[in-house]
């Protein structure tokens, strides 16, 4: 028995790779396009989006659900983060019934080996969440490349979210020569403006809505940006969470989109984005935006 089933449809779910490679060859010829959209679980209308491109572009979609261990730096945050397998499985049968579910076990993707490989990704790793998550890049460096060893896509579908991420895959699929196109896609925001994360499950209703603070606090420093250094704008982004009660910034850095070096001296030539970390109550959030 190679697919477990939760809600008695005929959705193909595997949780051993044997079985989803041999049913993924039994149905690609060489004009099936295979779309993939890796996830930890804990599915929002972020990850559906993805899914939605993928569907739109491929004629098969495989969506994986795994919370990779060797990606968490810190244990407390892997033990606490949601999973819900019941649950984005109905999610992804009301999206389309079609798509194919990957949702392994760690031994099967590990075997007796819980650990990752070490990588280059020429300074890339260097910055922002690879400073303030030691090891976080090789995890997921190893993870997204056995992944897409086993579900050999065409495409693959990234949230702009993660935006370190999307490059460091793009750098890691260029290095090894995977033939996989990298698309990354939109962030989608809450209301007020919280980017969607499968960490805002863990958040109180008023930490929540609170949370509008990080939006906010880029969309002003995109307008800062015009008129100010990225230093100053450091600066008064330090300010605003200095003085709040309850959000702790762990970083905010301007830096150069592709290199994702930070902006020492702004040039007219080159693409900035804002990155931020910031605590709440030991949960972690990031974002991003564009300072075109
Ligand atoms: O962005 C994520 O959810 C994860 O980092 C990924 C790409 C699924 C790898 O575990």
């Amino acid at each position: 028995m190679f697919a477990v089933n939760f809600n008695k449809t005929a959705m193909p779910i595997f949780s051993g790779k044997a079985a989803l490679m041999t049913f993924l060859k039994s149905i690609k010829n060489k004009n099936t396009s295979i779309g993939f959209v890796p996830t930890m679980g804990a599915l929002h209308q972020g990850h559906l989006s993805l899914m939605q491109q993928s569907l739109n572009e491929n004629q098969k979609t495989v969506v994986s659900i795994f919370v990779n261990p060797t990606q968490f730096n810190n244990p407390e945050d892997l033990k606490k983060y949601p999973r819900t397998l019941e649950s984005d499985t109905k999610k992804i049968e009301a999206l389309n019934p079609d798509i194919i579910i990957y949702a392994p076990t760690v031994e099967d993707i590990y075997e007796e080996n819980v650990s990752s490989e070490s990588f280059d990704f020429d300074g890339l790793e260097n910055q922002m969440e690879g400073k303030f998550r030691p090891g976080h890049f090789d995890g997921v460096g190893t993870i997204v490349k056995r992944l897409f060893e086993i579900v050999q896509p065409n495409n693959a579908y990234f949230g702009e979210k993660d935006f370190q991420q999307l490059q460091i895959v793009k750098k890691m699929t260029q290095k090894n020569n995977l033939p996989v196109n990298i698309i990354g896609c939109p962030i989608h925001r809450e209301e007020n403006g919280l980017a969607m994360s499968s960490r805002n499950e863990r958040l109180s209703p008023e930490q929540r809505s609170e949370a509008s603070v990080i939006y906010k606090t880029l969309k002003n420093a995109e307008l800062l940006f015009q008129n100010k250094s990225a230093t100053e704008v450091t600066e008064w982004v330090n300010e605003v969470f200095n003085n709040h009660p309850t959000f702790e910034l762990e970083y905010f850095q301007i830096a150069e989109e592709d290199s994702l070096l930070p902006c020492i001296e702004k040039s007219k030539d080159k693409n900035y984005r804002a990155f931020i970390a910031v605590f709440v109550n030991n949960i972690r959030l990031i974002d991003t935006i564009s300072l075109k």
